[in-house]
């Protein structure tokens, strides 16, 4: 056994796809994930107050977009490069949430399914289904950040209100890239 093993801890494919998809125009580059702050259950935040947005058969957890738009792809070759783009994205939201839940003692590994996830008829219809996912988990996003707000500050909150702050920011992002979309094929009403 002659290889050098890395810590554990050091994830270089995590800083790397972090850069990547920070520089992605499909994300807010304006806004940059929080770097790795100290994150400890029992300082008020809860992890099971992530689970919808992280995975749930909602149509709008991370889990359910990335699997929305990475089969919208596959139907609409006219939407491929977007939604593959903001899947990637989603992948990245879906890593930092799975991360954060886990740090904070929740479960990552409880089951989903996938049936209650729309993907339309028409590229239109698959976009406009997009938005509106995409509108429900700024909402979900938006309660977080009221209810963390509203705790005592220490490290974990601070982290919290940060990744909140970047998956909000990446999140609006995408409804502009979305309704871009729509306008640029005069789809829009
Ligand atoms: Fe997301
Ligand atoms: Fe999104």
């Amino acid at each position: 056994m002659f290889a050098i093993l890395r810590q554990r801890a050091t994830n270089l494919i995590d800083d790397l796809t972090t850069g990547l998809v920070n520089n992605m125009r499909f994300s807010d580059s304006d806004v940059l994930y929080p770097s790795d702050g100290k994150v400890e259950k029992g300082k008020g935040v809860e992890a099971e107050w992530f689970y919808d947005s992280f995975k749930a058969p909602n149509g709008t957890s991370e889990l359910d977009t990335i699997h929305m738009y990475i089969t919208q792809e596959a139907m609409f070759e006219e939407l491929g490069e977007l939604m593959m783009g903001i899947a990637l994205v989603e992948m990245k939201h879906l890593d930092k949430l799975a991360d954060l839940i886990k740090d904070l003692g929740g479960r990552v590994d409880r089951p989903n399914n996938t049936d209650k996830i729309e993907y339309g008829s028409t590229p239109e219809q698959a976009v406009r289904i997009a938005i509106a996912g995409e509108t429900a988990a700024i909402k979900g996003y938006e309660a977080l950040t009221e209810r963390i707000a509203a705790l005592p500050r220490n490290g974990t909150t601070r982290y919290t209100l940060s990744l909140l702050a970047k998956l909000l920011a990446d999140e609006r992002f995408h409804v502009a890239l979305f309704e871009q979309w729509l306008h640029g094929n005069d789809a829009y009403e």
